[in-house]
């Protein structure tokens, strides 16, 4: 690595890379790390310090890659281990770290051991290395719990003897048995199979559904699809053996150099704590950010919450607007009040979204996260302003929740769309193929070469933002939150004073010099001295 700082992750800017949307080199519609390695020095520029990549390994794709088949083989349409290797070199040279994405708490289907475990009889070592529970009724004939899973349906799934498999996901992502040691000596391995051949950290996956209750209660509330409950002792979510695997985890990497864990643990925010001991987890996401309304209320509150908890135990903190698993914000942000966003509606938003309200909205929220102490994780194509599609065609749609919600659900294919690099041309310059799936034709005028030289495009601020953000954000971490009355989030970090105008009408400016500000040029401006509504500035404070 170009730089050797072993804290590297408690202020960086990670960018996710969703491989199959990236950039596709091999020319068969899916990307791959071919397409990744051709663009680093985009990432470069932009200024990012890590890379965390969604799974990459052999898998049959039903839940876009975190259906594992094989953990320590790359899937042949991403590429192979030998170029992996490569872009992680590559990368490094460049001074950027390679974060993987483990899968622990369910394998795929077609993996060996569940394959193993479908032959082998009931009570078999096979079958202990998942959750294989004989069925209620008679004959075994119905399911020996209530519990649903994410996708929709019943979360277990018979195998015809009388016996059920648990599957908290898609029928073809089977749970594994975590009290089962071979499993953990297994995931051990894994761990080391990729810190050996250069990976800098991991994203885990489902980090707080490993362990269950054994005694397999039903649940009084059914989640709702897509979600995950933060009930207190829920029979599947947050218990407290999944701390022991995390401190086991922990121990292999602190064998190694400089590396890192981040945990993506939908949990109540009195527990996340818990992820974050000296032992344990370095970050776990701050999903309450993206999960919050547009309005300086709740960001104030969820903001200010995430900076005192940070403090109090030493962790940094971890902003995230967008990922694979949500609606992209630049389409959130510019939904009416109160719009049930997650249940993405079939018909999309037609009437109710305002799309120039909503990059307004994701251009200032790009100088919040830019500006907040932690680390911050940038989505593939947030810094492009890239929508949500959400008029994806019915037969296109891949995502298990559009079959398992009885197509009640369209799920999140519309922010997995493969990125625009070009104007013009085949699949604007993401690959020569037709794309996994379809890109909106407006997808042109929003890619990287339309934006490229532009410093007043989604794409300028983002540049600006990060390179700004290095100078003057990362090395004093102290952050105060200002009170400039109901509809103004503010807050000091340093010399400089982060204003957003979060209400409906214009408010003045404080005084000082404006570093960075979130409007366009061409935007209609309030006038001098003042900050219009939904735009963010950063202003050096006179001294
Ligand atoms: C969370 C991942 O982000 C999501 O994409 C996946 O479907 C589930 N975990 C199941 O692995």
């Amino acid at each position: 690595m170009a730089d050797n700082n072993a804290d590297w992750w408690r202020t960086g800017v990670v960018y996710q890379v969703y491989v199959r949307s990236f950039a596709d080199g091999n020319g068969d519609g899916t990307g791959d790390i071919a397409g990744l390695r051709q663009r680093l020095g985009y990432l470069s520029e932009l200024g990012v310090d890590a890379l965390w990549m969604n799974p990459w390994y052999a898998s049959p794709l039903r839940d876009g890659g975190y259906d594992v088949a094989d953990y320590r083989r790359i899937d042949e349409r991403f590429g192979t281990t030998e170029e992996v290797e490569a872009l992680i070199a590559e990368a490094h040279d460049l001074g950027i770290r390679i974060i993987a994405d483990l899968v622990p708490n369910h394998t795929s289907s077609d993996h060996v051991w569940f394959q193993e475990a479908l032959a082998s009889e009931p009570g078999s070592a096979a079958r202990d290395r998942y959750m294989f529970r004989k069925g209620k009724g008679e004959n075994g004939e119905l399911p020996p719990t209530n519990w649903t899973a994410v996708f929709g349906g019943s979360a277990w799934e018979p195998v015809g003897d009388g016996w059920w498999y648990l599957h908290l996901f898609d029928v073809s992502q089977p749970d594994l048995n975590w009290e089962n040691e071979e499993v953990r000596a297994e995931f051990d391995s894994v761990f080391r199979f990729w810190l050996d051949r250069g990976v800098d950290g991991f994203r885990i996956d489902v980090a707080h559904g490993m362990i269950k209750d054994p005694a397999f209660p039903d649940v009084e509330k059914v989640g709702a699809i897509l979600e995950s409950e933060t009930t207190e002792d829920h029979p599947f979510w947050d218990r407290d053996g999944v701390h022991e695997i995390n401190r086991r985890w922990r121990a292999i990497l602190n064998e190694y150099e400089d590396r890192m864990m981040v945990a993506e643990a939908w949990v109540a925010p009195h527990r996340l704590p818990l992820y974050l001991r000296s032992d344990e987890y370095h970050q776990s996401f701050n999903f309450d950010l993206l999960g919050a309304e547009w309005g300086a209320g709740e960001f104030t509150e969820v903001i200010g919450t995430a900076v005192t908890a940070a403090e109090e135990i030493g962790a940094a903190s971890t902003w995230v607007l967008s990922n694979h698993d949500v609606m992209r914000h630049a389409t959130r942000y510019g939904l009416a009040k109160g719009s049930a966003w997650r249940k993405w509606p079939v018909t999309g938003p037609v009437d109710a979204l305002d799309v120039e309200v909503g990059q307004r909205r994701a251009r200032a929220a790009c100088l919040i996260t830019m500006s907040l102490p932690g680390s911050t994780y940038v989505y593939q194509g947030e810094e492009l302003g890239l929508p949500e599609v959400w008029d994806l065609p019915e037969d296109v749609l891949d995502d298990p929740t559009w079959e398992r919600s009885g197509h009640a659900e369209k799920g999140r294919d519309g922010c997995r769309v493969p990125i625009p690099w070009t104007e013009s041309g085949p699949s604007f310059g993401f690959g020569d193929a037709e794309p996994w799936l379809p890109q909106p034709e407006m997808f042109g005028s929003l890619s990287a070469q339309a934006q490229e030289g532009d410093s007043g495009s989604m794409l300028g601020l983002y540049r600006a933002a990060i390179a700004a953000r290095k100078e003057h954000f990362v090395d004093d971490q102290s952050c105060e939150m200002l009170d400039l009355g109901a509809d103004v989030l503010s807050y000091r970090r340093g010399a400089i004073q982060v204003v957003v105008n979060m209400g409906t009408s214009s408010i003045a400016l404080p005084d000082g010099e404006v570093l960075l500000m979130s409007i366009a040029p061409d935007s209609t401006s309030a006038g001098p001295g003042q900050l219009a509504v939904d735009c963010a500035a950063w202003v050096i404070a006179l001294s």
